[in-house]
């Protein structure tokens, strides 16, 4: 048996690698992003260690009178970055946020409304997820084939009909704003609540670049804290609805974090979500915008090259996403394979008409890790470029891998943060 130094080595060396990968490529899958420098430091504080269950002075556990002024200060930002009157920032991740609401706000048996996976919601929306294991009953939405999105109007007449009790929005492979206006009225006239989740676009929401789904009528919004807010791997709930008027909604929805889905909240992550929550306070408009227009300026470029980029008659995206069918080419399974072997990082994605989920006609490209290491508009048409050498010329992997590695060699310094100009990847000396 190897001693245990030999293990850290083999992690150590691996991570090195890793951090390779990274640093000589391109970054594009729309759920990830890099962490401010200040903010990976707090992942490495006492507080990984420590245990607080509970809200700050309601605890089960002592030595947390700092842990508490912390937290305090986290659900401030939150609630002003996303104006919000109820924050709950204790959920490990965007699948623990709508576990805990669904725990809040439904019974087994009841029926929720989501888009099918296929047409671009989260596993955790569907039966076989966490929608399934809170034993909901799981009711398609129509889609709106032309923008991935929810077809508003007969879905409106489907909410009148089936009388869910959760009307659920936000989507994996998201676009565009989601209908929340319009399904707003009609969720409520049931008596359905309306969440959106906001997993993909929460920094183009605290960016003022996106739909503002509490401003237009959403009860609960969930979210990942680690895509477009750049912040550490977690969730969040967010709520309009001020705990002081509306008492047992609010208390439900923190029962429904602790103890129903979280024991002890993960609390570096928390003290790093706080300075992520500062940071997009300061830079997350600039940030947003960046990415929005780089979006659409990548997916130009690569139309402009003859890729068949999705909702061209919609001007393609409104958000930090591009979805590519390239299923003329030799489909999303095998060119995203490629694409890895020539430095750029992306996923295959299930696409309008497509049933087979491990061989996707799609690609989703996303651009907010790029913008966050320094590129934006001006650089997409050499991103798009790369993408057109190795689907549409054939060129070999490797020859495309080297001009990649001196192009992102460019761009490796973490900006819209407190301390820009520090290297987003290896940053950190291991050995
Ligand atoms: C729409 C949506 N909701 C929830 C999640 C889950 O987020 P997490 O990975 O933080 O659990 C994702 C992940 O990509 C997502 O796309």
């Amino acid at each position: 048996m190897a001693d245990p130094e030999q293990h850290a080595d083999f992690v150590y060396d691996q991570i090195e690698q890793h951090h390779d990968l990274f640093g000589t490529g391109l970054p594009m899958i729309a759920s990830e992003n890099c962490i401010s420098p200040t903010a990976r430091r707090l992942l490495a504080s006492d507080f990984h260690d420590r245990y607080a269950e509970g809200r700050p002075g309601k605890r089960y556990y002592q030595g947390l009178e700092h842990v508490d002024e912390v937290e305090r200060r986290c659900e401030q930002l939150a609630g002003e970055l996303f104006d919000a009157a109820y924050t709950d920032t204790r959920p490990t991740a965007g699948t623990t946020a709508n576990m805990a609401v669904f725990f809040a706000r439904t019974e087994p048996g009841d029926t929720v409304l989501t888009l099918d996976t296929d047409d671009g919601a989260h596993i955790s929306h569907a039966p076989i997820g966490a929608a399934g294991l809170r034993g909901l009953n799981v009711e398609k939405l129509p889609a709106d084939p032309d923008r991935l999105t929810v077809d508003a109007d007969r879905a409106a007449e489907q909410i009148r009909e089936v009388e869910p009790d959760v009307v659920l929005l936000g989507q994996s492979l998201f676009l565009f704003p989601a209908p929340v206006e319009q399904l707003a009225g009609p969720a409520a006239e049931v008596g359905a609540d309306l969440v959106y989740d906001g997993a993909h676009v929460l920094g183009l929401i605290g960016g003022g670049q996106f739909q503002d789904p509490l401003r237009e009528g959403a009860d609960v919004v969930t979210a990942s804290t680690h895509k477009t807010l750049p912040g550490p791997q977690g969730g969040i709930v967010l709520s309009d609805k001020d705990p002081e008027e509306a008492e047992s909604f609010t208390d439900g929805l923190d029962k429904g974090v602790f103890p129903g889905t979280v024991s002890n909240h993960h609390l570096h992550h928390m003290a790093a979500k706080t300075v992520a929550f500062a940071e997009h306070l300061a830079f997350g408009e600039d940030y947003a915008e960046a990415i929005v227009e780089s979006s659409q300026a990548l997916a130009g470029a690569l139309a402009e090259r003859g890729l068949t980029v999705l909702c061209e008659e919609h001007g393609y995206t409104e958000s930090h996403q591009v979805a590519v069918d390239v299923g003329d080419h030799g489909g999303g399974k095998q060119l995203a394979q490629r694409l890895e072997e020539a430095g750029i990082i992306c996923n295959m994605n299930m696409i309008p008409g497509d049933e087979n989920p491990l061989d996707p006609s799609g690609l989703r490209l996303g651009t907010q890790e790029l913008v966050r290491t320094g590129m934006g508009p001006d650089e997409m048409d050499q991103v798009a470029e790369f993408y057109a050498r190795v689907i549409l010329k054939d060129e070999t992997p490797d020859s495309v891998a080297e001009d990649v590695a001196a192009f992102a060699d460019r761009f490796d310094e973490v900006h819209y943060c407190f301390d820009p100009g520090q290297e987003a990847y290896r940053f950190w000396e291991l050995s």
